[in-house]
C-alpha cells in the first residue's frame, strides 16, 4: 500500500519519503514502484523520462527525522492501533509543528491516534483503496478532533492526486469497508458451508453482478490478516453477527495463508 501510496503522490508532482523501519523493507517499496512503472512503459501509458521524473521525487529512509519538514505524513502501517498509537506518538515528537498527520488506516478510529499526538487538529485520515494508483477513491476521515482546515487540506490532496475523496465520519469501516466485508465474510461463510467452490463464487460475483473480481481473489488482494483485522475492528465496534469473521478466515490467517503478500491465500500464487 505504502508503495502504491508513493506512486500516486510521486506521479501527481509531490516529493515522497518513503520511510520504513529496514532498508531492505524501504527499497522493497522503491523496487515495487519502479516495478509498476516499468510495467506502464512498456504499455506505452509513461514515457521513460516520464518514469524517470517521478522516480527522482522519491526517496527512501528509515531515518524518521526524514519526514520532519513534511506538509502531510499518511501512516500505511500493520492494522493494529497499539502500533500505529507508537508511531504517532513518535511522529508528533519528529514533524514540524505544521505537519498533518494522516492514517491509512482502514477501520481503526482515527481520534485514538489524534489523542496520542500534542496536534489533534492536524491530524485526520487518508485511506487509498488497492491497488491505490488504480482505484479512483480516497475516504478522507474526519475524527471529532480534526479542524476545518485539517480536512479541507486533505481533500486538497487527494485532489491533486486526481482522486475522487469522499468525507466520511470516523465510525469504524467508514463507507466502503462497512458496506464490502459483510459480503466478503458472507462469501467465506458460503464456502465454509459447501454452497459452491471457491472459483464457483467468484465467477458467480463477476458475471452475475458485474464485479471486476470475485470475493476470494479480492481477499487475496486484500490480504487476509487485513481482512481479519477489519472484521474484528467492525465487530468490536458494532457487536453486530455480520461481522464476525467466519472461523474458516481466521484458521487461515493463524495458517499464514495471508493472499498475494505471502505466495497464497484462497489462491496459490507461487506458480503464477
Ligand atoms: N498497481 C498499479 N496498477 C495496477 C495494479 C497495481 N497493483 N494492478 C492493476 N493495475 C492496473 C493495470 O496496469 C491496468 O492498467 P491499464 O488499464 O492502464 O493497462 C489496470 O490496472 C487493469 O489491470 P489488469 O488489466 O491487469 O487487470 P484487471 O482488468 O483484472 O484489473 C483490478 C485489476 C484493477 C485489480 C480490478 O480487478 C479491480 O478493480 N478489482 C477490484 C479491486 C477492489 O475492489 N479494490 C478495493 C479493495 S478494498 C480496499 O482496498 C479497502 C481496504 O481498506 C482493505
Amino acid at each position: 500500500m505504502g508503495s502504491g501510496i508513493a506512486e500516486v503522490a510521486a506521479s501527481s508532482g509531490h516529493t515522497v519519503v518513503l520511510r520504513s523501519r529496514s532498508q531492505s523493507a524501504a527499497d522493497a517499496m522503491v523496487a515495487g514502484l519502479e516495478k509498476s512503472l516499468n510495467r506502464q512503459v512498456e504499455k506505452g501509458k509513461r514515457t521513460e523520462s516520464e518514469r524517470d521524473q517521478v522516480l527522482s521525487r522519491v526517496s527512501a529512509t528509515t531515518d524518521l527525522a526524514d519526514l520532519a519538514d513534511c506538509d502531510l505524513v499518511i501512516e500505511s502501517v500493520v492494522e493494529d492501533l497499539a502500533v500505529k498509537k507508537h508511531l504517532f506518538t513518535e511522529l508528533d515528537r519528529t514533524c514540524g509543528a505544521a505537519t498533518i498527520l494522516a492514517s491509512n488506516t482502514s477501520t481503526l478510529p482515527v481520534v485514538e491516534l489524534a489523542m496520542e499526538t500534542g496536534r489533534p487538529d492536524k491530524v485526520c485520515g487518508i485511506h487509498f483503496f488497492n491497488p491505490a494508483p488504480v482505484m479512483t477513491l480516497v475516504e478522507i476521515v474526519r475524527p471529532i478532533t480534526a479542524s476545518p482546515e485539517t480536512m479541507a487540506a486533505a481533500l486538497a490532496f487527494a485532489e491533486t492526486c486526481g482522486k475522487e475523496p469522499v468525507e466520511v465520519k470516523d465510525q469504524a469501516g467508514f463507507i466502503v469497508n462497512a458496506l464490502l466485508f459483510p459480503y466478503l465474510n458472507n462469501a467465506v461463510r458460503l464456502l465454509e458451508q459447501g454452497v459452491a467452490s471457491k472459483e464457483g463464487i467468484d465467477a458467480a460475483m463477476k458475471g452475475g453482478c458485474g464485479f471486476p473480481m470475485g470475493p476470494f481473489a479480492l481477499l487475496d488482494l486484500v490480504g487476509l490478516d487485513t481482512s481479519l483485522a477489519i472484521l474484528d475492528a467492525l465487530y468490536d465496534e458494532f457487536r453486530d453477527p455480520n461481522y464476525a469473521a467466519v472461523p474458516l478466515l481466521r484458521r487461515m490467517v493463524s495458517a499464514e495463508l495471508y493472499g498475494r503478500k505471502s505466495g497464497e491465500g484462497f489462491y496459490d500464487y507461487h506458480k503464477r
